[in-house]
């Protein structure tokens, strides 16, 4: 590869607009050049550490870093690391890929271009994608599930209500009631696997007032003994969306939790504004994140893939709906719920758009 050092005008302005952090290295692994993105990458000012050993640019501990590169010393050949962890100066983790390339100058390696593309939001993106293309599908197939059991089940309940007229005998009666009650037991079923149909509403709602709400239902439901510690970010705005259904998405969720903490657990309210988030593909300029916490056993490893999904439940009592519904009300508000959980830390996430 022969590239020169950056030295005209033009160079610099092609590497300072190139979104890929670029980094350029002398051999002795002192760093020679920065590109803006790098910069702000590392959030370090060019100025600072420019002339400074590779250690103090991006590692903590310098051992990997310095292996790409002696690797590619060795080898006098361009060298990539694909979704390599690095730590940065300030503490911050990143998943990174990092191509070091030897340049050579009659034969002899006298620098190395470290390109360093971040990698996190890419995995994020395509997890979140999955996970809403994997959600849907389950959907449509629970919901045309639900609606040929629920077209037959009106006629069913109606012809034995009919029947129950003709019926002389009050005995007989008895068992036309048992197809009724079954037939509105199942129709409730249904229902509930269906979700809530009608679309989203579009007023303004203030998301604490919906948190508020939902923290007192949870209260009165678990009584005395449950802790609920608020971090709220005042200065959210009102975003546009349907109260009622909100309520429902994160009151299923703050349930689950209560149960999971049990009599003296402590739930956790966090509120937070994102700016230039991405949900899924889609960039938003601001994004709502609610985090609902609580210091429970933990979901189960090996419900924790399908935890969405109707019908799953980990609880000999559930019906297995509860999150599935939450995340088809957050999705038709554009938004998104993911979670981590081990034992004594269950978190979930809930990003919803400001449009
Ligand atoms: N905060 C949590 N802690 C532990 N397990 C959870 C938590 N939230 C959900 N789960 C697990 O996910 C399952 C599915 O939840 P959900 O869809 O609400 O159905 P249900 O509550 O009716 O079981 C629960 O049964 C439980 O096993
Ligand atoms: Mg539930």
């Amino acid at each position: 590869m022969h590239v020169q050092k950056p030295s005209t005008g033009l160079e610099i302005r092609v590497l300072d607009n190139l979104s890929s952090a670029t980094l350029l290295f002398d051999r002795e692994l002192r760093l020679k050049y920065i590109n803006s993105a790098g910069e702000m990458l590392l959030a370090m000012s060019a100025r600072k550490i420019l002339g400074e050993y590779v250690n103090q640019v991006i590692l903590c501990t310098t051992t990997e870093i310095e292996g790409i590169l002696n690797r590619s010393l060795q080898s006098g050949q361009p060298f990539t690391e694909r979704e390599h962890h690095i730590t940065l100066m300030d503490g911050r983790e990143l998943t990174v890929d990092c191509t070091v390339s030897p340049i050579r100058e009659e034969g002899q390696i006298i620098e190395f271009l470290m390109e360093i593309l971040q990698v996190d939001r890419q995995l994020r993106i395509t997890r979140e994608e999955l996970l809403l293309s994997r959600n849907q599908a389950s959907r449509a197939l629970v919901r045309s599930l639900a609606h040929e059991i629920k077209n037959p089940l009106g006629g069913l309940r109606g012809a034995a209500q009919l029947l129950e007229r003709e019926l002389l005998e009050l005995e007989l009666k008895e068992y036309t009631q048992i197809i009724i009650q079954e037939a509105d037991r199942l129709q409730k079923l249904v229902d509930s696997m269906l979700g809530p149909n009608q679309l989203p509403k579009h007023e303004e709602v203030n998301i604490h007032q919906v948190l508020e709400r939902v923290c007192n239902l949870v209260k009165a439901e678990v009584g005395v003994g449950l802790t609920i510690l608020k971090d709220y970010d005042p200065s959210i705005p009102l975003m546009n969306g349907d109260f009622d259904q909100l309520i429902q998405a994160f009151l299923n969720i703050l349930r689950n939790g209560a149960r999971a903490a049990g009599k003296d657990g402590i739930l956790g309210i966090l509120t937070r504004i994102l700016r230039q988030f991405t949900i899924g593909s889609k960039r938003h300029k601001l994004v709502i994140l609610v985090e609902l916490s609580d210091n429970g056993p933990g979901i189960p490893e090996d419900l924790q893939d399908r935890i969405f999904f109707p019908m799953v439940s980990g609880s000999s009592d559930g019906m297995g709906v509860g999150l599935s519904i939450s995340q088809a009300l957050i999705n038709r508000h554009q938004g998104l719920i993911e979670f981590t959980s081990k034992p004594g830390n269950t978190v979930f996430r809930i990003l919803l758009p400001l449009e």
